[in-house]
Order: structure tokens, then C-alpha cells, then sequence
């Protein structure tokens, strides 16, 4: 596994004036706002010209009068909320560089089916599934939802392939649970994921560069696996490194393997869970993380001697093009 590199600047004036995406229109807004305003913290106590911008219209504006030099994006979510490729265009466009992944891989993973389909061509391990379209013809949602645990089997997870937070995912244990799923299915117009349910533990792996920062065991109090126990309790444990020996660095070749090949790059947090039969099961990748004073990337860099600042300082030393200078050159 890489060594973590160092920072490689030291003079917060390289970056210019820097400005903090957060907030925005997205169901995640009250969380970017934490985030963003822990990054701005994080960035002004080093000394770095850092400003709040809530969200992308306003950012806009500003970029057009050439008020920032570059953008360190916070905003959680997907539909123009910051994280779906649609933000990473625009300012693509404009020529001003941004943290976090670009176009593709911003897009690609705000789409779960598809990050899947790319996982599974590249032989990664991920939970086997079935799509259910959006006007499929000759199929309401109840009947494909209905056709897929036929082919899957109980239990089941079904969710929206495009949502940020946690809206309508459903857990299908038996017969008695299907009909939830489906009055949501009935009213919801985005694709469905339905895929078997892994069972056993749950871990997250931040990525920072090149890296991946140690894994975190997400252990909720109860005994079962109980989703909203994760998201409503607040005693769940996290603990870091998740695993230890062959198998710790195995779940972090596996992220970084899947971060890459779904096109990302920068930074970013990928979900994996551990199956009792079939081992690791690679679930979601996240392009731009909480960074609140709960989130877990801050937690896994602390692991590496890695402080709040210290990160947010070097994700925004990502945005900084090195001259394309050969080899020799670069390393002086
Ligand atoms: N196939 C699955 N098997 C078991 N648990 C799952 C599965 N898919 C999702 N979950 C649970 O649901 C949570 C939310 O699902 P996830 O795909 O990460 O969506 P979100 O975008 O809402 O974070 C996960 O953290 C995990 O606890
Ligand atoms: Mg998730």
C-alpha cells in the first residue's frame, strides 16, 4: 500500500482566493452546510483566502466576475446538488479547477446500477441485482419488483439507483414486506435497484489520493443488521482500522480498485459491505463525503496522524495542475 504523501505546499497564497461550495438546494443541505463550514474553518486557521458560497447558481455568478480561483466543493447530493457531474461541467467549462472527481466519475456514481455494471465488467465483487426501468413495456413496478425476488430471492434491498440520502430504500425480508416497496415504487418516476442483501458487517474507506485511508467497521448497537439503527440511533460504533492484517489491506485494495475503475479520482468514501458467504460486496461510492465532526473520512485520516485541517489543506492541493514537466524535473 502507498505511503501517505506529504503536503506538498506550504504557502496558503498558491491557492488564491478559494471558494467553499456548500449548502445548495439537495435533501442534504443542512449536512453540506456542517460540512462546508468545518472546511471554511479548516482552510482560513491555515491562513487560506477561503469564502462561502451557497450553492451552484451563486457560485456562478461569481465565477463569471472572476471572484475565485478555484472551488472546493462540499455540496452534497444529486439533480444539479453538486455531486451528479452537472456542477463538475459547468465549471469544466469555465476552466476553474475544483476538488473531488471529475465529469464521468461524478455522474457515473450518483447512478448505482451503472457504477454496478462497471464494477461487475472489471470482475469487482458486488451484490447481484436487477434493474427496474422506468416504463418498461408490459410490466407495472409492482409486477417487476415482484419478478426480480423471484429471481433474487428474500431478502432484498431495493433503491432508488439515483438518490443522495437515504430516500426509499427498503429492506425485503419476506412476502410481507414487498407491498411498502412497491406503493413507493408506484409513485416514484427514477430507476429501482433491487439487489440480494449482504449479510454481515458493514465498512466505509475513505480515498484520498492515491490512497485509501484504513477502513471503518460500522457496528450498529443492535444485534441485527437494522438500517435505521445506523441513520436515527446514535450509538452506533465506528472503529478504525476496521479489519487488521491481510484482511484490512484487501478491503482497501478492493476500494481504491472500485474508486478507479468508476472513474474517480481527488477524494471520496467507498461503501463495502462483508458477506457471511460470498465476502466483500462493494455497495456505493460517495464523490464528495460529509466533513462534519461525525463524518468518517476525517475519522480514518486521523488514523494516519492526518488532522482536520491537514486534510482539507491537501484534498485542496489536488486542484493545484503540476506542469506537465518530465519525470526527473518533477521530482526536484
Ligand atoms: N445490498 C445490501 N445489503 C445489505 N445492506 C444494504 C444493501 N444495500 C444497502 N444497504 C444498507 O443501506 C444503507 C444505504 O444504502 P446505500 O446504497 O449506501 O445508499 P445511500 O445513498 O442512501 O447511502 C447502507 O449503508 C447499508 O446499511
Ligand atoms: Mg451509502
Amino acid at each position: 500500500m502507498s505511503a501517505v504523501p506529504s503536503a506538498r505546499h506550504s504557502d496558503p497564497a498558491v491557492f488564491g482566493r478559494v471558494a467553499v461550495l456548500m449548502g445548495g438546494t439537495s435533501a442534504e443541505r443542512e449536512v453540506s452546510l456542517d460540512s462546508g463550514r468545518n472546511v471554511l474553518e479548516a482552510l482560513r486557521a491555515r491562513g487560506i483566502d477561503a469564502h462561502a458560497v451557497d450553492g451552484i447558481p451563486a457560485l456562478i455568478e461569481a465565477l463569471v466576475g472572476k471572484r475565485f480561483d478555484r472551488v472546493f466543493n462540499i455540496l452534497h447530493g444529486n439533480r444539479g446538488g453538486g455531486e451528479d457531474g452537472v456542477l463538475q461541467g459547468a465549471l469544466e467549462a469555465l476552466g476553474v479547477p475544483y476538488t473531488g472527481s471529475g465529469v464521468l466519475g461524478s455522474a457515473l456514481t450518483m447512478d448505482k446500477i451503472r457504477t454496478k455494471q462497471v464494477w461487475l465488467s472489471e470482475g469487482l465483487p458486488t451484490p447481484k441485482f436487477v434493474r427496474i426501468g422506468r416504463g418498461d413495456p408490459g410490466s407495472s413496478p409492482g409486477q417487476a419488483i415482484r419478478d426480480a425476488v423471484r429471481e433474487l430471492g428474500f431478502p432484498v434491498f431495493v433503491k432508488p439507483s439515483s438518490e443522495g440520502s437515504s430516500v426509499g430504500v427498503f429492506r425485503i425480508l419476506a412476502e410481507d414486506d414487498l407491498a411498502a416497496a412497491e406503493a413507493f415504487a408506484a409513485t416514484y418516476a427514477g430507476e429501482l435497484l433491487m439487489e440480494q442483501m449482504v449479510q454481515g458487517e458493514e465498512f466505509t474507506v475513505g480515498i484520498f489520493g492515491d490512497i485509501a485511508l484504513p477502513s471503518i467497521r460500522i457496528v450498529p448497537a443492535g444485534e441485527w443488521y437494522d438500517y435505521h439503527a445506523k441513520y436515527v440511533a446514535d450509538d452506533t460504533q465506528y472503529l478504525c482500522p476496521g479489519l487488521d492484517g491481510d484482511d484490512e489491506a484487501a478491503i482497501r485494495d478492493l476500494a481504491l480498485r472500485a474508486f478507479r475503475a468508476a472513474a474517480c479520482s481527488g477524494w471520496g468514501r467507498v461503501d463495502v459491505m462483508r458477506d457471511r458467504r460470498l465476502g466483500f460486496q462493494l455497495i456505493e461510492v460517495n464523490t464528495a463525503p460529509g466533513m462534519t465532526s461525525h463524518s468518517l473520512v476525517p475519522k480514518a485520516a486521523r488514523q494516519l496522524g492526518i488532522d482536520f485541517e491537514a486534510l482539507c489543506w491537501r484534498i485542496l492541493e489536488t486542484t493545484l495542475v503540476e506542469a506537465a514537466l518530465p519525470r526527473e524535473d518533477a521530482a526536484r
